[in-house]
């Protein structure tokens, strides 16, 4: 006879519960899920070692042989797909990957990968479609978005205006060639992407400034600081538009900081770009161009 063969099999039901019940209520609330699913497991679903490099179990070494939950680690599992490393910001033409018109929100622009001369988005409108001050075009798909940022800044007291919008191949050459007349090949590579190469060539991208003043967001100290770049830089995710080159991340990014240089990619892939904490570059290589 085992020690509980007399106990009524409801009895123990209640036993069992009201056990699993008390390890809920004094532990944290993520230890006592964690600890209720590695014990409701599948055996099937818990990697084991092989019998060679098993250690000996409590009960063969002597120890207290009560069963133990199964431990699951605290580091969460990266979500994204596994990619090669992401490439060093080496100066080529590399025709980028996704350059359909359709691509827009996956196409991956750095100082290597590049788009076509022609490159030209066919639904181009004024940014004053979408309500917003200043001038240039973007593609028709940002307009709701855009303007649903616009009214939600001035609300917030933080208004914006657009500086630059879509560049073409050649207005983007005169500008590359107008930095390095200005500060030299150097210093233009750092702050302004050659023909074929920048994000205003997709009519996706916007530079801002704050609205009511003509001066450009570059030419304050650090424009991310100001009402309306500090407010952009943590609510246009929340409108599908993704700060492309953030403060301290010259590495990955290949340019230097930008506070006012927005890209819309949609709302859903903002969304998870400000989850995975990645930039626009190295979220776009993790999910799609550098996937094999
Ligand atoms: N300033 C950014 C890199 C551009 O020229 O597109
Ligand atoms: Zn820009």
């Amino acid at each position: 006879m085992t020690p509980t063969s007399h106990v009524p099999a409801q009895v123990l039901v209640v036993v069992v519960a009201a056990s699993g019940m008390l390890l809920a209520s004094v532990l944290p609330q993520g230890m006592a899920q964690r600890t209720t699913q590695g014990v409701a497991a599948p055996a099937d679903d818990v990697p084991r070692p092989s019998a060679s490099s098993a250690p000996a179990s409590p009960a063969t070494s002597g120890g207290n042989s009560a069963p133990r939950a199964a431990v699951v680690p605290d580091v969460a599992p990266d979500p994204l797909p596994a990619a090669p490393a992401l490439p060093v910001c080496a100066y080529d033409d590399v025709p980028t990957r996704f350059a359909a018109l359709s691509d827009w929100s996956v196409t991956l622009l750095d100082t290597s990968f590049t788009l076509g001369p022609d490159y030209r988005p066919d639904d181009l409108v004024p940014v004053g479609t979408a309500g917003v001050e200043g001038w240039g075009e973007i593609r028709a798909l940002v307009v709701d978005d855009l303007r649903a940022m616009d009214e939600a800044a001035r609300a917030a007291g933080a208004g914006f205006a657009v500086q630059s919008a879509f560049r073409d191949h050649t207005s983007q050459q005169e500008i590359f060639q107008e930095w390095v007349a200005t500060i030299g090949e150097a210093g233009a590579l750092a702050e302004s992407a050659r023909p074929g190469h920048s994000e205003h060539q997709l009519g996706t991208a916007l530079d801002l400034r704050s609205a009511g003043t003509g001066t450009p967001a570059w030419e304050h100290p650090d424009w991310g600081q100001t009402p309306a770049g500090a407010w952009l830089r943590e609510n246009s995710w929340q409108y599908g538009f993704v700060l492309s080159y953030p403060e301290g991340q010259s590495a990955v990014t290949c340019y230097d900081y930008e506070s006012w240089h927005f890209r819309y990619v949609g709302r859903e892939m903002a969304e998870q770009m400000r989850t995975s904490g990645l930039t626009p570059r190295e979220h776009l290589w993790r999910t799609s161009d550098g996937l094999t």
